[in-house]
């Protein structure tokens, strides 16, 4: 079953599944005695309200990120998780933080754990797209991109973030008056680590995911895009993927694969949990703070355990 409000795009989504069925209403999808299982991946502003009606029914849910977009529905939506939770024992939300899965980012988490790089000192990341979607926002730049920055920092240290300060240069002439783009956070964790995050709505060239740990006796870098160069004519090119969706395709499938892995018992250690996506969306508040009194640091409140390592 797949509803949208949008009734075009539900019956897009399940175009060529037989027998599958559309509406408007996703709360009734929810609540229907077929369904066992949801993923909610409508708008940032819809998350809280479906994710807790599914954790109502008592249903396993996959969420896209954000969790939602201010920590107050984060806090929500994890109080839900926890009364059903202290019942049952059975965690029924997981975060579509799909990096996690992608084989670059496990790469470096691995290569950091393992120490070939020695102890971790600073990281550059850098999260650049073509053009950015309509209605974007300063704060939805914040909230629902350089968020994906703000949870696999400490999955990939193994440690939280708990100072932030927000900066900007002067905007692109491609970004609109309420766009600030591009923005440049310094985000620090607990393990002493500065970590150096851009992010780039419009920056025009192609989709362009950055990471590079850089520690006391060397340094990990992602080498996407390309798995392949092109050398023709006297040059040599790679391609930058057009979005997010060919850059972090195997990704998103081995992060679905995980989670129906889970249905079935087999829980993933490395799937995003609701408390991930509070630690985020905490993280996310303090940088729209700083953003607010002109890029002074401000302390993440409110910080919960360390990450799994
Ligand atoms: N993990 C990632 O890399 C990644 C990438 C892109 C988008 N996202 C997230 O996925 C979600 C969807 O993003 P998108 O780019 O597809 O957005 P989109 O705007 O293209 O699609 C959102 C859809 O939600 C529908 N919708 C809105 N309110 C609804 C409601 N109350 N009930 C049911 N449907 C409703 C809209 O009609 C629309 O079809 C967002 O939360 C976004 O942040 C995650």
């Amino acid at each position: 079953m797949a509803a949208d409000v949008d009734a075009d795009r539900a019956a897009a989504a399940v175009n060529g599944i037989t027998g599958a069925r559309v509406t408007v209403d996703p709360f009734s999808v929810i609540a229907d005695d077929e369904v066992d299982a949801v993923v909610v991946a409508s708008s940032d502003a819809t998350h809280a309200d479906l994710v807790i009606a599914a954790v109502r029914a008592g249903k396993p849910v996959l969420c896209e990120k954000p969790l939602a977009p201010t920590v107050a529905e984060c806090e929500r939506v994890v109080a839900e998780e926890n009364a059903v939770t202290a019942k049952t024992g059975v965690p029924l939300i997981s975060l579509g933080f799909m990096r996690r899965y992608d084989p670059g980012y496990q790469q470096l988490r691995r290569e950091v754990a393992g120490g070939s790089v020695g102890r971790p000192l600073l990281v550059h990341c850098i999260s650049r797209g073509v053009a950015a979607a309509p209605g974007a926002t300063t704060e939805s730049s914040v909230t629902g991109s350089a968020i994906h920055e703000f949870d696999v920092l400490p999955w990939l240290l193994g440690s939280l973030i708990t100072e932030v300060s927000w900066h900007a240069p002067r905007s692109t002439s491609a970004a609109g008056v309420e766009l600030q783009d591009p923005q440049v956070l310094l985000l620090r964790t607990a393990d002493g680590v500065l970590s150096t995050v851009e992010v780039f709505l419009n920056a025009t060239y192609g989709y362009d995911v950055r990471c590079e740990i850089v520690g006391e006796v060397g340094a990990v870098a992602l080498v996407e895009p390309a798995r392949t160069v092109i050398h023709r004519n006297r040059g040599r090119s790679v391609g930058y993927p057009a979005d997010w969706r060919p850059r972090f395709a195997d990704a998103y499938r081995a992060e679905l694969q995980a989670w129906v892995n889970g249905l079935g018992g087999l829980t993933d250690p490395d799937m995003a949990t609701a408390h991930d996506g509070l630690q985020a969306g905490r993280v996310a508040d303090a940088v729209l703070g700083s953003m607010r009194s002109g890029g002074a640091a401000v302390a993440v409140l409110g910080a919960g355990p360390e990450p799994r390592r």
